[in-house]
């Protein structure tokens, strides 16, 4: 992070914190209407146009430990196959055979030299090419290249392994923008897993997703833990294009050294503003991520049913060495999965409020302009003609979006 980027969020935060009411000009904004969250027209036009042409995260390089690893991967649906191939590139096929879509794995993960269909031994290589038909002669004037697996878009942001089943893509870091900038001196191309967890939740997935992007929830459902640390009232913002955004919050007491990640390796390219507040980023549309020098969730987020959801924490570290992962961090993810069990606790009864008649739509205030952020643009990506108006957000925050990442490329 450069220096300029430090002094706008140390004065961000002191403006924040100081503030009598919305900076000059800010607008109201409209509120959200409810049938986002219980229209089923809305969520499969969502499920189509967002889901399922954004960048998400699959995997961490850990889970594909060898040339010819995979992992099969449903959590949109289709299921696709992620492959480390002989070059160590990974690539991404849907997870069926071009002959009667047999399915070339079945296992979670696994490791092949080459992958053949149990239904009639089809044989495709690492790189998704069909190499071999069983009994050829009845296939004549047959040509193979033509039926390769199909691809999924499939790149790196260091170990971290992201897919997109939109077959126009843009490049991976052209998406993400100022927030791989930031990123990087979170180390990505050295960071670790260290554990994994997943959570079903009765809520539509907009529902808890939008209680990620704010900290005004904080005196009330984390008045024993999160508010005891960190100041909302200094909470500064970032809202940047793509529905990405980030927000730093301020240490009550920046001194303060956390016992709970006491003697765990350290990050060392890991500048003072995560060092001394708390940074969290949303990398549109799932993942939220507060990262630190010691290392970070990605707390992801995926749609299952209009009602239901799953919530995936997977945490990353710096290398700790050989052996096992240190035994302090039983109790840090045992710390945090108490601040996610607060965060979730009202998930269930919201989506009954959501679904009931008394549920007029939701009106937000200035701190939580994140969330009206996130619903802004995936009416952009679903498309103004596409919803129905009485779905729709009305978009005001445009003037508000910044685009570090183009300002940097100027300079
Ligand atoms: S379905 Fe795969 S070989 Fe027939
Ligand atoms: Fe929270």
């Amino acid at each position: 992070m450069d220096a300029s980027t430090i002094e706008k969020i140390k004065a961000g935060m002191a403006y924040e914190s100081a503030r009598n009411g919305p900076p000059d000009g800010f607008p109201a904004l409209p509120p959200i209407p409810s049938a986002r969250y219980i229209d089923q027209e809305f969520n499969d036009l969502e499920m189509a146009r967002l889901w399922k042409r954004s960048w998400v995260y699959a995997c961490h390089m850990d889970e594909l430990p060898e040339q010819g690893s995979y992992i099969l991967w449903k959590r949109l649906g289709s299921p696709i196959l992620i492959i480390r191939g002989k070059d160590d590139k990974v690539r991404a096929f849907y997870n069926t055979c071009r002959h009667r879509g047999g399915p070339l794995v079945k296992d979670e993960s696994g490791r092949r030299n080459l992958f053949v269909c149990g239904y009639h031994g089809w044989s495709y290589d690492h790189e998704g090419n069909l190499v071999a038909v069983r009994d050829p002669r009845d296939f004549p004037n047959f040509d193979k290249s033509c039926l390769g697996l199909i691809p999924v878009a499939c790149e790196n942001l260091g170990n971290w392994v992201f897919v997109n089943c939109d077959e126009n893509a843009e490049p991976l870091l052209d998406y993400l923008g100022p927030v791989a900038d930031e990123m990087s001196e979170f180390q990505p191309e050295n960071i670790r897993l260290a554990h994994k967890a997943e959570y079903e939740i009765k809520c539509n997935v907009k529902v808890l997703l939008d209680a990620f992007l704010e900290t005004y929830h904080l005196k009330s459902i984390h008045q024993q833990t999160v508010d005891r640390f960190l100041d909302h009232m200094g909470t500064t913002i970032e809202l940047w294009p793509n529905g990405h955004s980030r927000m730093v919050t301020p240490n009550r007491r920046p001194e303060w050294k956390d016992p709970g990640v006491a003697g765990l390796p350290e990050l060392d390219t890991v500048g003072e503003i995560a060092r001394d507040n708390n940074v969290s980023y949303n990398v549109f549309p799932n993942i939220v991520c507060p990262p630190s020098p010691t290392g970070m969730p990605f707390i992801v987020f995926w749609p299952k049913t209009l009602n239901t959801m799953a919530l995936e924490c997977i945490w990353f570290s710096p290398d700790w060495g050989g052996g096992p992962l240190p035994e302090i961090w039983r109790t840090r993810i045992d710390n945090f999965e108490r601040i996610l069990e607060e965060d979730t606790q009202f998930a269930p009864q919201i989506q009954e409020s959501v679904e009931s008649d008394g549920f007029k739509g939701i009106p937000l205030s200035y701190q939580e302009r994140r969330i009206y952020h996130w619903h802004e643009e995936l009416d952009r990506r679903i498309g103004a003609e596409n919803a129905k108006q009485n779905v729709r957000v009305e978009p005001v925050l445009a003037p508000y979006i910044e685009n570090p990442h183009a300002s940097r490329a100027a300079e």
